[in-house]
């Protein structure tokens, strides 16, 4: 009796000396239980929940989302230096992926299974990685703060490029702008559009609960893609209604189910938009350029110097082939050093097309290597160089925005300082 009163308040006090604790440290130790004992602790999953609610972190400041962050990556690191293996931080990637991020269960096993080797080949191969560049780079949006961080510059030709006389043709031209297609094979009239993944009305989204919650049969504004009959129809109405001069194409015709892309599908679907898409225009020229859906996995577009089964040479190499329905051969060798190229459209008008997916903040390779990726922005300068001295007009294309708050700051600001030259 008097034994178990003892146990009991001795239980009662740790409870209440474990809540009043910061929830920080209950979560640093234990996720490093988890890692050690490969049980997650009872009461991590409420501290988690816990810290998330009580966050005042907003955008732009380096807050508790932040330290979370931190804190998981210094843990993983520690543990794969010790020699942990992917399967087994994989499997508990998975499970604090579902307990951190609202993304669901599918989503976390599956795209988690696709990138777990990417993180482990980075922790590996980058000696001086630290869970503060990690956490600056990906979660850039909350404003976390790298304070080793190194920044590189472009090289810009001296003085200051001269703005162009205006002289107006008289001649208009029109501009058919498609982008962020998001083709879903897999879209499905009726099925559920309010499902926990970040794609829903898919055959595999579950039976609806009720009829509101049915996908439509062009599409819907949950969280869903386009179905095939939705692009044909768009196609359709806009050959019968208008008269295109030509058009750009800017990136994302692959759908957001990210747990289940691959090299060979990603391929399938962007011929099969682009067949169409020349089909419907005949000669009309199209530009088109990458997305960060266009990668497999979803977001990665690996520096050039990583080989094997992690280099993107697949898509860069295919994109090539393919986009050579429209463009010269002249493009061919900066689509395969890394999805960007320039075209001469007509005498005094260039479009300089990028593939700033590289400073896309998803982009996990960043925390590898940062540095102008595929020398692009040095390109971008030089060719502006060439364009300013042949009197050109110039329209640069873009999937990512550069200044968006999830495209690298130092690669937006060198960027900008090509840009104001
Ligand atoms: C995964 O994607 C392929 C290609 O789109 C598709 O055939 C397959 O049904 C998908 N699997 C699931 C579970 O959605």
């Amino acid at each position: 009796m008097r034994v178990t009163f003892l146990l009991l308040l001795t239980i009662f006090f740790i409870v209440v000396q474990k809540s009043l604790c910061d929830p920080l440290v209950l979560i640093e130790e234990g996720i490093t239980e988890y890692f050690r004992t490969r049980t997650r602790p009872g009461y991590l999953e409420n501290s988690i929940r816990e810290a998330l609610i009580r966050t005042s972190s907003k955008l732009g400041e380096d807050g508790m989302h932040c330290a979370l962050c931190r804190i998981v990556t210094k843990i993983v690191i520690e543990y794969r230096r010790a020699g942990t293996n992917n399967e087994i931080i994989g499997d508990i990637g998975k499970d604090l992926c579902t307990l951190f991020a609202d993304i669901g269960y599918v989503t976390c096993v599956g795209y988690i299974d696709l990138t777990i080797d990417t993180f482990v080949f980075i922790i590996d191969n980058k000696p001086d990685i630290t869970p503060e560049r990690f956490c600056a780079i990906r979660l850039q949006e909350y404003g976390c703060v790298d304070p080793n961080y190194v920044p590189w510059r472009i090289d810009l030709p001296p003085g200051r490029s001269p703005s162009l006389p205006r002289r107006p043709s008289g001649q208009t031209t029109s501009v058919l702008h498609l982008t962020d297609i998001h083709y879903d094979p897999l879209y499905q009239p009726e099925s559920n559009a309010d499902c926990e993944d970040v794609l829903c009305c898919e055959i595999t989204s579950g039976i609806p609960k009720q009829a509101i919650h049915e996908a439509g049969f062009w599409g819907d504004y949950r969280p869903c893609d386009m179905p095939w009959q939705s692009f044909e129809n768009l196609l359709s109405q806009v050959k019968n209604k208008h008269r295109i001069d030509s058009v750009y194409l800017t990136g994302d015709i692959i759908s957001h189910q990210v747990w289940n892309t691959s090299k060979e599908y990603n391929q399938l679907y962007i011929t099969q938009v682009l067949e169409k898409i020349q089909h419907t225009f005949g000669t009309t020229p199209v530009y088109p350029i990458l997305g960060n859906h266009e990668a497999h996995p979803t977001d990665f577009y690996p520096p050039n110097s990583v080989e094997g089964d992690f280099s993107i040479s697949w898509l860069l190499d295919y994109v090539a082939e393919e986009w050579s329905r429209w463009l010269p051969t002249s493009t061919l060798t900066t689509i395969r050093q890394g999805g960007f190229y320039t075209v001469l459209v007509k005498p005094g008008f260039r479009i300089i097309a990028l593939n700033s997916n590289v400073c896309f903040t998803n982009n996990i390779w960043l925390v590898y290597d940062d540095v102008d990726p595929y020398n692009q922005l040095q390109w971008l300068s030089d060719t502006l160089l060439e364009a300013e001295k042949n009197q050109e007009a110039v329209h640069i294309l873009s999937h990512i925005p550069p200044g968006d708050i999830e495209c690298s700051q130092q690669w937006s600001h060198e960027f900008r300082r090509i840009i104001e030259r």
